[in-house]
């Protein structure tokens, strides 16, 4: 996709090129390759938003590994967190034993991961580590501890690369801050 398409009228501008994009997932794919040498993670997809991160990251694990999918939900159509998070679908597999990577996207007020840690640590696992794209520390709510992450970025509301406002925007190839006129009053 160029980057003079409909929705980068939408942006204030860009953060994060698809090129700085692709090399930072490629090094925290080196990463996760050292760190977990010998052994077979369950890396696991918090859909929708980390869809697109995932597929990336897991391409460049030189590991065997298992793939698995979670859809959670806490913030509707809004720009801030609802603080109330929901499972709209579970793993498909146990996951006892296992030395779990739990991916996402973006880390705000990190209740959606202290939720889904406590909830898959109480399954069992034998390790967890959270790797997230983004990080936006100055948002925290909880205190939560993040493994592996890409960027840490201000506190902007962004979209493209999976990350949406109201579903749109997850196909751009690009990290962009979405102008707050989009958002503005709702
Ligand atoms: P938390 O529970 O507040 O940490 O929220 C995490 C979730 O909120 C992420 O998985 C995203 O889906 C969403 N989110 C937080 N910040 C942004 C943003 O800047 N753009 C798009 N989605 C965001
Ligand atoms: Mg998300």
């Amino acid at each position: 996709m160029e980057n003079n398409c409909v929705m980068y009228n939408d942006l204030d501008g860009i953060l994060y090129t698809r090129e700085q994009l692709a090399e930072a997932v490629k090094k925290l794919g080196q990463q996760i390759t050292k760190d977990y040498e010998g052994k077979k993670p369950v890396m696991i997809c918090i859909l929708k938003g980390a869809s697109v991160f995932f597929v990336d990251l897991i391409r460049e694990i030189d590991l065997p590994l298992e793939i698995d999918f979670m859809v959670v939900s806490s913030y509707g159509a809004s720009t801030k967190s609802s603080g109330e998070v929901k499972m709209v679908k579970d793993l498909d597999r146990s996951i006892n034993g296992r030395d779990v990577i739990i991916v996402e996207d973006i880390v705000d007020s990190g209740m959606t991961l202290s939720f889904l840690k406590r909830t898959l640590l109480g399954r069992g696992a034998n390790s967890l580590r959270i790797a997230t794209l983004m990080d936006k520390p100055a948002r925290r709510r909880v205190e939560l501890t993040v493994d592996y992450s890409c960027f840490e970025i201000p506190d902007a509301f962004v979209v493209g690369y999976g990350l949406d406002y109201n579903e749109t925007y997850r196909n751009l190839p690009d990290v962009g801050i979405l102008s707050p006129r989009i958002y503005a009053d709702k």
